[in-house]
């Protein structure tokens, strides 16, 4: 059974995302913000990102208008009941979204129904224990910006059914025309376990001061071609975001590479959480 009616919890930067991309491959999306300042930044971020896509010729102009019809932003959880797919981008929090995916499995009908996270680093395991049906759940880890990014992480537990993780494949392939890796079930999965510990090098050269944050990053993108510096990326990621799943790595590997380092904390503490508050380590106009 092809999935056409898909749901997103959470419109941040992730939720908002998934939700434009799922839409403009033509399901049917209903996203779910109890937020209300949240789900109106979140719906502007889709219409302005929806634009730019028209304007440089990724998008026509009819699928572009058609996009925003076929997403609703809702803030009763009742109305992903009818839901085949269920991605959940709620802010990196374990408890947030153990709770989240409870709730999800008194929520939603479908007895076929994936329940997908699109967590970063929470082991997908602990998610689907919370609900009654583990053999649905599983991990679709999406790269930020998602319009732009075009690989999908899946995730599967011990207990995933080879049926959900297929349909999930097909779906975020064949209609989102995503590439799909496959990953264990480990905290940060390939690419968070790689790249995290890339970031907090560069924090903590940044903070011993051996480097400007300007150096650093022209280092990486003129040296080794990468499209921004580590420090950019961080803020682009969000501090806060970086953090946590830092705080993931280490928990699960116990390895001094995945620490935060002090200076990441304190940001973090600051609020200095990067593009989205307008100051992270560099400072942008909002
Ligand atoms: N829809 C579709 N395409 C779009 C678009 C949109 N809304 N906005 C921009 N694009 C396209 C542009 O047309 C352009 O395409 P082209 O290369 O074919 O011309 C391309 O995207 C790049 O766009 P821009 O020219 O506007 O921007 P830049 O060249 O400055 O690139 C960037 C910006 C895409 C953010 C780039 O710097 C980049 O890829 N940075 C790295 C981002 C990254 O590593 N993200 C992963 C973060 S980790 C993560 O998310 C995991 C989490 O768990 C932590």
């Amino acid at each position: 059974m092809q999935i056409t009616c898909v749901g997103v919890v959470g419109c941040g930067l992730m939720g908002s995302g998934i939700a434009e991309v799922v839409a403009r491959a033509g399901s049917d999306v209903v996203v779910v913000e109890a937020d209300e300042v949240a789900a109106k930044a979140g719906l502007a971020r889709i219409e302005k990102s929806v634009d730019t896509a028209v304007a440089r010729g990724k998008l026509d102009a009819a699928t572009g208008e058609r996009v925003l019809g076929q997403l609703r932003v809702v803030s009763d959880f009742d109305a992903l009941a009818d839901r085949q797919l269920v991605i959940e981008a709620v802010p990196e929090v374990e408890q947030l979204k153990v709770a989240t995916f409870k709730r999800l499995d008194d929520v939603v009908e479908h007895g076929d129904a994936v329940l997908a996270s699109n967590t970063s680093s929470i082991p997908i395991m602990k998610l689907a224990m919370a609900t009654r049906r583990p053999e649905h759940v599983l991990g679709l880890h999406f790269f930020n910006p998602v319009p732009v990014l075009p690989l999908v992480e899946l995730v599967t537990s011990l207990l995933t059914g080879s049926d959900a993780a297929a349909r999930a494949v097909s779906f975020a392939e064949d209609s989102l025309g995503k590439c799909v890796i496959r990953s264990q079930d480990r905290a940060g999965f390939i690419v968070n376990a790689l790249l995290i510990p890339y970031l907090l090098s560069a924090i903590r050269m940044l903070e011993s001061g051996f480097a400007s944050a300007g150096d650093i990053d022209t280092g990486m993108v003129q040296g080794c071609a990468h499209p921004m510096g580590p420090l950019a990326l961080t803020d682009l990621i969000g501090l806060d975001t970086t953090m946590a799943v830092a705080e993931s790595l280490y928990t699960e590997f116990k390895e001094p590479l995945y620490a935060p380092p002090p200076m990441l904390s304190r940001m973090v503490d600051a609020g200095l959480l990067g593009r989205k508050t307008g100051r992270g380590f560099f400072d942008y106009v909002r």
